[in-house]
């Protein structure tokens, strides 16, 4: 039996490495829409595409054949993995994201990912309107100091040279746009586990939602047997 367990939350809470790891420990797949939102905005932008022209986008989306693999995200046939995760792609996403027809034409790319077996789903509007049955839902979050930091850590890894000040100002922008927009705003769901990540280690986050998801999913181990 497939089940579905939700992470939400503000960017650098800790949400795509934690769900990454608990979809493997679970041994189920892991869905990072962030990455659909971003592929969309990197590909219409560089296409000469403007949020501003509802009309056009929606047509553009509506032919846009977005692929998630194993090995990573295609547009129309084009690798953007690592091209959607640059400064650049931060501050241009938001705008994207808040338009009704894209977030509607998104909605069945999401859900159907569920019809491949069990999975973990990691956004912003996860738990509250794309899998609102799910079998678990939680919201990470952590202080803006702490998300900044690790968004810095992040970027310092990757090459691009900025400083955590800087980091912290475009997160808190980026979250307030997430957080005010009309359609599907982040926020907590309803009945969600709610877990502050600030002070915890990742592998303590990872601990603590695995032994949640345990206990509440019907999962079967490795050898067959079920945890329930
Ligand atoms: O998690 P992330 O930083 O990769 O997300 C990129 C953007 O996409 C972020 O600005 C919020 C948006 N997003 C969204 O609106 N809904 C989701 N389910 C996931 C991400």
């Amino acid at each position: 039996m497939s089940f579905v367990v939700t992470i939400d939350g503000p960017s650098g809470a800790g949400k795509s490495s934690v769900a990454k790891s608990l979809a493997e420990r679970l041994g189920i797949r892991c869905l990072d829409t962030g990455a659909i939102y971003r592929s969309v905005a990197y590909v219409l932008d560089k296409r000469g595409f403007s949020p501003t022209e509802e009309k056009r986008v929606a047509d553009a989306v509506a032919s846009l054949s977005v692929r998630i693999l194993p090995e990573g995200i295609f547009v129309d046939g084009e690798d953007v993995t690592t091209a959607i995760r640059t400064p650049y792609v931060d501050s241009i996403v938001s705008a994207w994201a808040r338009l009704g027809v894209v977030r509607s034409g998104l909605l069945a790319l999401q859900r159907e990912q569920a019809k491949y077996g069990s999975l973990v789903a990691e956004g912003r509007d996860m738990g509250s309107v794309v899998f609102p049955a799910a079998d678990v839902r939680f919201f990470l979050t952590a202080s803006s100091e702490a998300r900044a930091e690790r968004r810095h850590r992040e970027l310092l890894e990757r090459g691009e040279s900025v400083s955590c000040e800087d980091v912290r100002v475009r997160l808190n922008e980026r979250d307030r746009a997430d957080s005010e927009r009309e359609l599907a705003p982040l926020k907590e769901p309803e009945g969600a586990i709610r877990i502050d990540t600030s002070l915890m280690e990742k592998e303590d986050v990872i601990n603590e939602l695995l032994l949640i998801v345990r206990r509440q999913c019907p999962i079967q181990d490795n050898a067959g047997g079920t945890n329930k």
